[in-house]
């Protein structure tokens, strides 16, 4: 099966939407960070019954597996369910559950509803931003961080609210948030240092 890569809306260089939500853990994230190869999408499709009731599922599937949808994966997507190229990607872009660049590894979801807001989430959200040489819904050039915003995080009075990697930390600070992408930092360097010792043993 050939696959072409379109080039449709939302593709290289589109921004996330700032209401994105938090959705893979960090274990999934990591395994399966920036690409996708087509077979393992072709393993998906294949376990799903080829007909358009499926599409939601099979999006989940890929959405879990990869952390994204790629614009190749939808092609396929299209033609194993007989759908409309446009109607998946009517789909895949309408939910917040989807997206459709890669990601980093690590996402940092920064609240900034009106219970945050006042107490001081603006702040937060610069500071991360700036910090990383980031817009909301962009990734480090590294891949290790993307930075998304969201309106509510259904703990308001804990406020300022910030997730990193599916985990709540709550009464952020400015320079809390600081420590907290210091220490991831160090930790993937740890991680790096171990995997080329592993390498040269
Ligand atoms: S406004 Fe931030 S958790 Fe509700």
């Amino acid at each position: 099966m050939s696959v072409e890569q379109p080039t449709l809306p939302g593709g290289k260089g589109a921004k996330a939407s700032c209401d994105s939500r938090p959705r893979l853990t960090a274990e999934r994230r990591n395994t399966h960070q920036r690409t996708m190869p087509m077979d393992a999408v072709l393993q998906i499709l294949e376990r799903r019954e080829p007909a358009p009731h499926q599409l939601i599922e099979v999006l989940l599937d890929i959405q879990d597996e990869c952390g994204h949808i790629p614009q190749a994966a939808m092609i396929l997507v299209a033609e194993h369910l007989k759908l409309p190229l446009i109607e998946v990607f009517r789909v895949a872009s309408f939910y917040k559950a989807f997206a459709l660049t890669p990601r980093g590894r690590h996402i940092i979801t920064v609240c900034v509803g009106t219970a945050c807001h006042v107490r001081g989430s603006p702040r937060m959200l610069d500071e991360v931003l700036g910090f990383l040489g980031l817009e909301p819904g962009q990734t480090t050039e590294d891949g290790l961080f993307t930075v998304e915003c969201v309106n509510c995080l259904g703990c308001c009075a804990l406020g300022p609210v910030i997730v990193l990697d599916g985990e709540y930390h709550d009464h952020m600070t400015p320079a809390k948030l600081r420590k907290l992408i210091q220490s991831v930092r160090e930790a993937e360097k740890e991680v790096l240092t171990h995997a080329e010792a592993g390498v040269r043993c």
